[in-house]
């Protein structure tokens, strides 16, 4: 149902820009329930992890991990070569329940992207819900295996 949502939102934009003479742009490839996108700072969380004001984590390994055992969520994403990544998964659970109950968990140390770094504890965040199905890291923050 949500994704319907959200391919309905994506044909309208289509019909627009067809409108207007341009190309119409590649549908989306990614058929899911829910859609995790966003960026990993290399970054120890000392400061707000806005989108340039850290460089990116290449090569990071993101999982989502649902600490509510009854949703049942689970992927897996590796960050690209400037930080970004992206997680599709079908899920029975509800898009509330995966915002509430779900997290992201960078389980590549810190120190593979900066040796200045702690190579233990990991970075962490929270989802939120940018539109239909789509959700964002709230923010990245560093948990200390002694707090993990
Ligand atoms: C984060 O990094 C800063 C500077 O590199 C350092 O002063 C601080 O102690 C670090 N914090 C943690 C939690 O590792
Ligand atoms: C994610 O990666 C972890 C560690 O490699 C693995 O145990 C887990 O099964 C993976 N989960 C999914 C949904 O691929
Ligand atoms: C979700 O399910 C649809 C329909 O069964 C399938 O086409 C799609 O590839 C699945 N997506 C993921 C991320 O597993």
């Amino acid at each position: 149902m949500a994704s319907n949502i959200l391919l309905l939102l994506v044909g309208v934009g289509v019909l627009s820009v067809f409108a207007s003479g341009a190309q119409p742009p590649q549908p989306p490839r990614i058929q899911a329930d829910v859609v995790v996108m966003g960026f990993v700072p290399c970054n120890n969380g000392t400061s707000p992890m806005r989108t340039g004001s850290a460089p990116g984590f290449p090569n990071a390994l993101v999982q989502l991990q649902c600490t509510d055992g009854a949703v049942a969520a689970a992927a897996n994403a590796t960050t690209d070569g400037k930080g970004w990544f992206r997680m599709a998964l079908n899920t029975t659970a509800s898009v509330a329940s995966v915002a509430s109950g779900c997290g992201l968990v960078v389980a590549t140390p810190l120190a593979s992207c900066n040796a200045a770094l702690p190579a233990t504890g990991t970075l962490k965040s929270g989802l939120r819900l940018l539109v239909s199905m789509v959700f964002f890291p709230r923010g990245f923050s560093y948990v200390s295996p002694s707090l993990d």
